[in-house]
């Protein structure tokens, strides 16, 4: 079958590597692809928002199975543009994107589904949230209702960072019209997880858990990113714990959708704090989780292009997933500077060396290829990801790895997995 793979980041990259081992996959095509990507699939200069030229090309080239990587033209409605045109295309329509598209739509279901999360408010005007935020002396969390790539969230410890975060999002409109309305809630504590799961017309089947790091740098210092690495499984997701994000918070949360007439269908990600009272929502995602999503493809032992079927044939209650039970970790190289500006165009040496190494994948997010080479061409570059005996030995494996490659102002996290280790110790 004919698969098509839409976005060029380490998340697609991961998919793509994923997919392309499939019995079932005789052609694999990636939209628009990245260098890394172009080792497993065809990569086809066609943006992963050009929503025409996508459908264009899929029924074009007769595509079989599309998979949408970013949350962007999910969010623009390109599930409803490929089924309108009878395309098969894994991923939640427009109505049901909006659980990622708008942090005000997704925490209004939340509240009418009883799904616990922090408290909040939203706001489309500025004087609104200024004056909310000069009555709330305790910490507060602002962000951008929109889409921001994971970069319009503020964790602020004084009233004054939170009125200089509202006036970024709303005056300078630092994500654009993603400020136009601002949601600010209270700070929880705790340690994060990330649980995805698929989603079918009447199942809920959770992913092995996974950790992400979203600040910039060690320690959880600095300002958030995209995420700058993430380890499966998660100790602090523990057996209770996930059942209760399971009986708690998806299972309300995806009724919830439907019965707003938004209902789910493709893989849901759910932001999850362990408070002391237990895990609470601190946001949806409408696609895997990037970086989660590399560790958890080299953990997959199951065929991915069967397991996205039985999604979207409504048979997820008949297949069993099966797992690598090592863990694996993902340490991202980002450009130095990032998430704030950056340089990019910097010659990469060592994927090679690093690539060849032992239970070592190195999973391209912003690169591109030039005369032969591979250079910087975003933010977060490369997700060096390894899997080990336990998580101890996938990080050395990865750090290893990190230290045969070289660019020009490389930035990474030292400390990926330092709360795992720490619990497991
Ligand atoms: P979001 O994109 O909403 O998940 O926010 C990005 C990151 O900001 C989360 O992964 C947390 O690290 C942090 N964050 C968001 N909301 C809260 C909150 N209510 N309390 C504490 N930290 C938060
Ligand atoms: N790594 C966080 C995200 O994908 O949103």
């Amino acid at each position: 079958m004919k698969i098509l793979v839409i976005g060029g980041g380490g998340r697609e990259h991961a998919l793509a590597w994923k997919l392309a081992q499939s019995p079932r996959c005789t052609k694999l095509y990636a939209a628009p692809g990245n260098p890394g990507i172009a080792q497993v699939a065809q990569c086809v200069p066609i943006g992963s928002d050009d929503i025409d030229g996508l459908l264009k090309f899929a029924k074009a080239e007769k595509i079989d199975l599309t998979v949408v990587g970013p949350e962007r033209p999910l969010i623009a409605g390109i599930v409803d543009r490929f089924e309108a045109a009878g395309l098969r295309i894994f991923g939640p329509g427009k109505e049901a994107a909006q659980v990622e598209g708008s942090k005000a739509w997704s925490k209004a279901v939340m509240s009418h589904s009883a799904v616990p999360t922090a408290e909040f408010r939203a706001f489309t005007r500025m004087a609104e949230a200024l004056h909310y935020i000069d009555n709330h002396e305790e910490p507060l969390v602002v962000k951008a209702s929109g889409e921001a790539a994971g970069k319009g969230v503020f964790v602020c410890k004084t009233q004054d960072e939170a009125r200089r975060a509202v006036e970024i999002i709303m005056k300078e409109k630092a994500f654009g019209p993603s400020g136009d309305a601002v949601v600010i809630e209270e700070r929880l504590t705790g340690e994060e997880a990330s649980i995805l799961a698929l989603v079918d017309d009447a199942n809920i089947y959770m992913l092995e858990s996974s950790q992400d790091h979203k600040a910039a740098f060690d320690n959880d210092q600095g300002p958030n990113t995209g995420g700058m690495g993430a380890y499966s499984p998660a100790p602090v997701v523990t057996d209770a714990i996930q059942a209760q994000i399971d009986r708690e918070i998806l299972v309300p949360m995806v009724h919830g959708m439907k019965t707003e007439g938004a209902p789910y269908r493709g893989l849901l990600y759910a932001g999850v704090m362990v408070t002391a009272g237990g895990p609470k929502t601190l946001e949806f995602n409408a696609r895997f989780g990037d970086p989660e999503c590399q560790p958890i493809m080299m953990r997959l032992k199951s065929d991915l292009v069967e397991v996205l079927e039985a999604v979207l044939d409504n048979r997820l209650d008949q297949i069993t997933l099966e797992w690598d039970p090592r863990p694996a970790l993902c340490v991202v190289m980002a450009s130095g500077g990032y998430p704030d500006k950056y340089e990019k165009g910097k010659e990469i040496t060592g994927l090679a060396e690093a690539g060849a190494m032992k239970d070592v994948v190195v999973f391209h997010a912003g690169t591109k290829a030039e005369g032969g080479k591979i250079f910087t061409d975003g933010g977060r570059v490369l997700g060096v990801t390894a899997i080990g005996q336990d998580i101890t030995q996938a990080r050395d494996r990865a750090y290893e790895a990190i230290n045969a490659i070289h660019f020009h102002h490389a930035h990474w996290r030292t400390d990926i997995a330092a709360k795992a280790i720490r619990r497991l110790a």
